[in-house]
């Protein structure tokens, strides 16, 4: 599609934004679908947050997604919030209203609508979330909003698994979320658990390290998902499937935030088959 007068313009805010691949995911998806959309990264610092936001607003700007380390500032920028990202405390998508944009959480979306791929449903499972930065917290929110039983977030620090407990058990009205050391998970007594790996560790260059080591861990697990993708077969993953257990990576979680703020700025639904001619360009 040539850009032309009626060319939309969506974009990701951020800093750094140059190694991002949602250009790719949006353009990508723009021309499969013959839709009049381009999509470019904008380097925002972190004291230029409002005026890039009202700035793109008054640009007649369709959407925005915001990377690190905005997801939090942003959210003083908005007109309206869903409530899943209000609870979570992160936003990374803006979707235009009338009078402002509306933020929302694709991340979690995204994990969400990979767990239905691969036919896992935490509903009244045990879920194993390792590690307790942002990305946790968001996995543990997307949890208890799909009935999880029991959710143990377990971490390198007490205190910050702690907090995430602490705000998910506000969130929902129950104590369902505990928190733990990560040295504990070679003695954690529950069987079956689904278990997210969302810490850095593991990352390539350091493709044979993982968090969690223990062989009594994985062998009492169900299935894993790690939301790494470079590796695209993480330790952790190796780990879960020398013990007879399904394990993916975090690549359709990627793939599928960026679908779902598409479906959200062009109130559209895209195919699983669209979305995996996408996934199979980044694979490569
Ligand atoms: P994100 O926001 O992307 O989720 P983050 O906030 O940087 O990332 O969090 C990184 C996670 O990896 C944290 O849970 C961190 O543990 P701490 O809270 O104890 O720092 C975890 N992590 C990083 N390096 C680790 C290591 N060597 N061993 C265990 N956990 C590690």
């Amino acid at each position: 599609m040539d850009i032309n007068g009626t060319t939309r313009v969506c974009g990701l805010i951020g800093n750094p934004v140059a190694h991002s691949i949602s250009p790719v995911i949006h353009n990508r998806l723009a021309g499969l679908r013959g839709d009049n959309l381009v999509y470019a990264t904008f380097k925002v610092e972190a004291g230029n947050v409002a005026a890039a936001v009202k700035g793109a607003y008054a640009l007649d700007i369709l959407g925005l997604n915001v990377t690190v380390p905005h997801k939090q500032a942003v959210i003083d920028e908005l007109v309206d919030i869903d409530e899943l990202a209000a609870a979570i405390g992160a936003v990374n998508t803006l979707v235009r209203t009338e009078g402002g944009f509306k933020g929302y959480n694709t991340d979690i979306l995204g994990l969400d609508r990979e767990l239905s791929d691969v036919g896992i449903s935490l509903e009244d499972k045990c879920v194993v979330i390792i590690g307790a930065g942002g990305a946790a917290r968001a996995i543990a929110f997307l949890c208890a909003g799909k009935k999880a039983s029991e959710i143990y977030i377990m971490n390198r620090t007490l205190e910050k698994a702690q907090n995430i407990a602490d705000a998910v058990n506000e969130y929902a009205k129950k104590d369902i979320a505990k928190a733990a050391g990560i040295s504990e998970c070679g003695s954690f007594d529950k069987k079956d658990y689904i278990v997210i790996q969302t810490t850095s560790v593991g990352l390539h260059p350091h493709d044979d390290e993982t968090a969690v080591t223990a062989d009594e861990f994985y062998e009492n697990a169900a299935a894993g998902v790690d939301i790494i993708y470079n590796p695209y077969e993480t330790m952790f993953m190796k780990l879960m499937k020398k013990h007879g257990k399904p394990a993916y990576n975090g690549l359709k979680m990627l793939l599928y935030q960026g679908v779902a703020a598409y479906e959200l700025w062009n109130d559209c639904k895209i195919s699983s088959d669209m979305a995996d001619i996408i996934y199979e360009d980044m694979k490569k």
